[in-house]
């Protein structure tokens, strides 16, 4: 019997279950082979007792749908930096990937997918060089991986934030208003930037280009007359002014690295006072509503896609790669190329033309 696992790492992303669904369902289409997971993305094999479970067709029927991941996830802990406790209280990380390997050699793995985004990936080209069987799916609603031109759960994100904008512009509009709108995208800005042009915002403030609160405050006024007038801005969760820094606050979370984004919508609306802005402002911070809830037709689809493929991936023993979308076609790219840069926005990004085209405000 040959078997693979499957691992969903690094934060939930509407898609994920699509993916788990279809890598079962294609391994039922050969023989010998059985498919298992490990909760909590890595954690779950290195944890004693190890938390594995057996994937077969019955206990993946209909999850194509559903939200989040039936194997959970998160972003603390794994093979590299697993958080121990010292006596004095404190916490650090030591090193367990020789000993993951060693345990996935006892239980008969083969081959494992980790479904995850930069971070997670990362993680796999690690433990590909230390001789492991790995392919990656990538997963990020923030669209920030350069190696495929999309990645599920973005799509349904941003239509969840073109949602909200379409909410907040009925209601700037009834008070006479600025609306502030916070998406998430650390680095990158595309959620702002597609749910800003969809949503018919006037101002998208992005991470790719830090903001000029003058020409912020320009934008406002052009829009209001005698008191009366109404203004819409998305704004990255990582943008910053050019003046300033990104919001953030360190995790105090074990073994969680990454900076916890949030909160620059109310350090805007705060610069905009400072600035003279006399309008009446309002902010809204849609966070993890972002993530939650079923996947669009859109992300159902490609999430499918991946991971069909990438279990063929593991028959043709293609190791060292991640599945991507290129030209309308599944292919694949080596992982250590899709994790050596991000996908941003930049000044030659066709959308961004277009959203200056209609007017748009990107604080520059
Ligand atoms: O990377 C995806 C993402 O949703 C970011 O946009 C956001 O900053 C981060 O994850 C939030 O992570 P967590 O769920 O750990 O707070």
């Amino acid at each position: 019997m040959n078997r693979v696992m499957l691992v969903t790492g690094g934060g939930d992303c509407p898609g994920l279950n699509a993916v788990i669904r279809a890598v079962v369902n294609r391994a039922s289409q050969e023989k010998n082979w059985e498919v298992i997971g490990s909760i909590e993305a890595f954690n779950g094999v290195l944890r004693e007792p190890t938390e594995i479970v057996v994937l077969d067709s019955a206990k993946v029927a209909g999850i194509h749908y559903l939200g989040g991941t039936i194997l959970q996830t998160t972003n603390k802990g794994g093979p590299f930096s697993w958080p121990v406790k010292n006596n004095d209280g404190t916490w650090s990380c030591v090193d367990r990937s020789d000993e993951m390997i060693r345990k996935l050699s006892y239980l008969g793995v083969d081959a494992v997918i980790n479904i995850g985004g930069d971070g997670s990936q990362r993680i796999s080209q690690k433990l590909f060089e230390k001789g492991l069987n790995i392919i990656g799916v990538p997963k990020t609603i923030d669209n920030d991986l350069s190696a495929t031109e999309s990645t599920f759960g973005f799509q349904t994100a941003v239509q969840i934030a073109t949602e909200a904008v379409d909410k907040l512009v009925t209601t700037a509009q009834s008070h006479n208003r600025v609306q502030i709108l916070e998406v998430m995208g650390r680095d990158a800005g595309w959620i702002a930037l597609h749910s800003a042009i969809a949503g018919g915002a006037e101002i998208c403030l992005l991470p790719e280009f830090p903001y000029d609160i003058n020409k912020v405050m320009e934008k406002i006024e052009s829009r209001f007359h005698k008191g009366r007038g109404f203004v819409n801005i998305v704004i990255s969760e990582g943008a910053r002014s050019i003046n300033g820094y990104n919001v953030a606050q360190l995790s105090t979370e074990p073994g969680y690295e990454n900076r916890v984004l949030g909160g620059i919508g109310f350090q805007l609306e705060k610069e905009l006072k400072a600035a003279g802005c006399e309008y009446s402002i309002r902010t809204t911070v849609l966070g993890h509503l972002q993530r939650g809830g079923i996947p669009n037709a859109y992300d159902r689809i490609l999430a499918s896609r991946f991971g069909v493929k990438a279990f063929e991936l593991v028959l043709e023993k293609k190791f060292g790669n991640m599945v991507s979308y290129k030209n309308n076609e599944i292919t694949y790219v080596p992982i250590k190329e899709a994790i050596e840069k991000l996908n941003r926005v930049t000044p030659d990004t066709d959308l961004l033309k277009t959203a200056l085209g209609l007017g748009i405000c990107i604080g520059i």
